[in-house]
């Protein structure tokens, strides 16, 4: 296209960027209230409402019309009611409830607000250990939220790998242990470990021993880091994991994934990564600047970089590939090449 064909410069996108975060306020606000919740038994009118979540009639009504408008409520002569998608992924009690995890959002909302503190001093906004076990509200909003949003991710993933055949999975960082309870589910014969910190591995005992996985699931303790990773095994998950860690930590654990599987072993990285060049998929490069107000060393990597450090480290079939939409994560395998045999996928 020609300077002359080029469209007009259309101010829309910067006026909407402007506004954008009442969406989410309203959301957010919604769910921590209790809203959906009130509404999952039925219609009913805002007055109603307000007097069950104990709020001043006049906002409410305002917020639920709002919601309306988002698509996340539906009104008629009886009142509001919940929006189909609402009323699965926003009611607790469902299988399918996201409620958890929408509350790390909400709990991420103040350290986005000091973003420009942020990148002035180059420091998180938050304590990365605030989710991990210092505050124990936040600990189990943040892993049962990774548990709501694991059991849909990971039926995906169950169906990316090929485990079949395979023994000992050591799932590094693995939080709630929900990956590893549905791929020993889905493969017999495999068993799994699970390394977390202490409290986040607590609470993986707990979830695990809700899904009866616990026989097939072990939860070890312990900083990944300094923990002696088990050897001898023949599959190693890290998922969710390198976007806290930078690229020589990261390439630091695809070395000890080396060293801990045996010939023919797979290692699965999957995570929220970018295209090359770190400034697409949009949400993927948000992610980053909300890892980077959350931990230390949080960011975003490209996948096409971490397959290159697998090959780096001697890992062959490197493959990588994304998550089905609407999830934004991807995935990359390689795997340890057995003597004198070249490698196996271990991919479907
Ligand atoms: C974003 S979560 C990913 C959880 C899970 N693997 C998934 O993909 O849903 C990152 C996990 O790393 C764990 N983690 C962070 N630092 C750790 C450390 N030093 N040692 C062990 N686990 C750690 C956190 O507790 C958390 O469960």
């Amino acid at each position: 296209m020609s300077a002359d064909e080029e469209p007009a410069p259309d101010p829309a996108s910067i006026i909407r960027l402007a506004t954008s975060y009442w969406e989410s306020q309203c959301f957010l606000t919604a769910n921590r209230l209790g809203g959906f919740e009130a509404l999952g038994d039925g219609p009913k009118p805002a007055d109603e409402v307000a007097r069950a979540l104990a709020l001043s009639p006049r906002p409410t009504r305002l917020l639920l019309k709002a919601c309306v408008g988002l698509e996340l409520l539906l009104e008629d002569e009886r009142g509001f009611r919940n929006h189909p998608s609402a009323q699965v992924f926003l009611v607790p009690g469902g299988v399918a409830y996201l409620g958890n995890a929408v509350r790390y959002g909400d709990d991420m909302w103040t350290p986005w607000t000091a973003l420009a503190a942020a990148l002035r001093e180059g420091t998180p906004r938050v304590a990365t250990e605030t989710y991990t076990g210092d505050d124990p509200e936040k600990t189990r909003n943040f892993v049962y939220g990774m548990h709501n949003r694991a059991m849909g991710i990971g039926m995906a993933l169950v169906g990316m790998l090929d485990l079949s055949g395979r023994q000992h999975l050591l799932d590094v960082g693995g939080g709630p242990g929900t990956y590893a309870a549905l791929l020993t589910r889905a493969n017999p014969g495999l068993r799994a470990t699970v390394i977390d910190l202490p409290e986040v591995a607590a609470l993986a005992d707990e979830i695990l021993t809700e899904m009866g996985a616990r026989e097939q699931v072990e939860p070890l303790a312990g900083d990944y880091r300094e923990t002696p990773w088990p050897t001898g095994i023949d599959a190693v998950l890290i998922s969710g994991v390198f976007h806290r860690e930078t690229e020589d930590t990261c390439r630091e654990f695809i070395a000890r994934a080396r060293e801990a599987l045996a010939p023919g072993g797979l290692l699965a990285v999957a995570d929220v990564f970018t295209d090359a060049g770190g400034a697409t998929p949009v949400f993927a490069a948000l992610f980053g600047l909300n890892m980077m107000l959350s931990a230390p060393d949080g960011g975003v990597h490209a996948d096409a970089d971490v397959a290159q450090w697998l090959e780096d480290a001697g890992f062959r079939s490197v493959d990588r590939r994304p998550f089905p939409p609407p999830m934004p994560h991807r995935v990359v395998t390689g795997v340890v090449a057995r003597v004198g045999t070249g490698a196996d996928a271990g991919v479907r």
